[in-house]
């Protein structure tokens, strides 16, 4: 486990990690959201993702952000943190009594930390993305629930137990299913399956995680590499007859998929593709500076 190296709560630089009061609702009911987000070179790429992203999910939740604290609170941790590693950004409806209804609570907390990235880490990762990764056919399914689909809730306790299944499996990943059996997403990646040439990926309308290097790819990378994305329900005999799967995270970015049961596949031209057009976008990206654009 990677311990969090700097904290700053509401502004304020904090010392210690054990500081959040025993009364915030985001430990009570999970009622919040959160960001985690790779820090290159001082900046945040697609921070204007993960930004829209957490600020969509405060909105469904009726929580308020103050933009401009949050963006105090990002330059405040960049002074201390090393230039690169993993920020992890926490904002919860802040303390209340007991009960669900928020009623009354307006006092968000804002969290941001920064998390160091051994070379142990950077060298597996870039492994996976190399030779692709196994994964594991989860029994634990997604719930669905359309006002919190899409969104990072602090509520990931499927999630959790998938990765549980994952690890005793001995596999990287595990592919969560909806309670029809449709395809949704890995415990922490989307998913993408290579057909003839076309992209498929699973509509997130009632479940699932809309991740930024999804959105990255829908919005802007298809098009520049002449690809169609394709939003549908996929059956698990579609993912097994795909030419190519890969899987998407806003930290690790692209891994291809090398096997899955007992199927295997190699990775592929247009995961090749992908991978690099991600890594180039990136890489350029970093150079923007995200502050300009909150
Ligand atoms: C469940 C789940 N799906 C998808 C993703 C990918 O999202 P992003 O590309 O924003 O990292 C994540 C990221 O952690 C996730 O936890």
């Amino acid at each position: 486990m990677t311990q969090a190296t700097h904290l700053i709560i509401n502004g304020h630089y904090k010392t210690s990690l054990h500081c959040v009061s025993i009364l915030d609702r985001g430990l009570a009911y999970g009622d919040g959201v959160f960001e985690t987000m790779y820090l290159s070179n001082r900046c945040i790429p697609l921070w204007q993702y993960h930004y829209e992203r957490l600020q969509y999910g405060l909105k469904r939740l009726h929580i308020s952000l103050d933009t401009q604290l949050l963006k105090d609170s990002l330059q405040k941790l960049l002074k201390y943190s090393d230039p690169d590693g993993v920020i992890k950004l926490i904002v919860t409806r802040g303390q209340g009594g007991r009960g669900y209804s928020p009623d009354g609570v307006d006092n968000p907390m804002i969290s941001i930390m920064f998390l160091p990235v051994s070379t142990k880490l950077i060298e597996d990762n870039a492994n996976k993305a190399e030779q692709g990764v196994n994964v594991h056919r989860c029994i634990q399914t997604l719930p669905e629930c359309v006002a919190l689909s899409g969104i990072k809730t602090l509520n990931q306790l499927p999630y959790v137990l998938a990765s549980q299944e994952v690890r005793q499996a001995d596999c990287d990943e595990g592919l969560l299913c909806n309670d029809d059996g449709f395809v949704i997403e890995a415990t922490a990646r989307n998913i993408f399956c290579v057909n003839n040439g076309e992209i498929y990926t699973p509509q997130l309308n009632k479940c699932g995680v809309a991740g930024v290097i999804r959105r990255l790819l829908m919005e802007k990378l298809a098009s520049r590499l002449s690809l169609n994305i394709h939003e549908r329900p996929i059956t698990m005999n579609e993912l097994v007859a795909a030419n190519e799967v890969f899987l998407s995270n806003g930290v690790t970015h692209i891994w291809p998929v090398k096997a899955f049961g007992k199927t295997r596949w190699q990775p592929g031209p247009i995961t090749r593709k992908i991978q690099q057009s991600v890594e180039d976008y990136i890489a350029s990206d970093c150079s923007l500076g995200f502050m300009e654009q909150m």
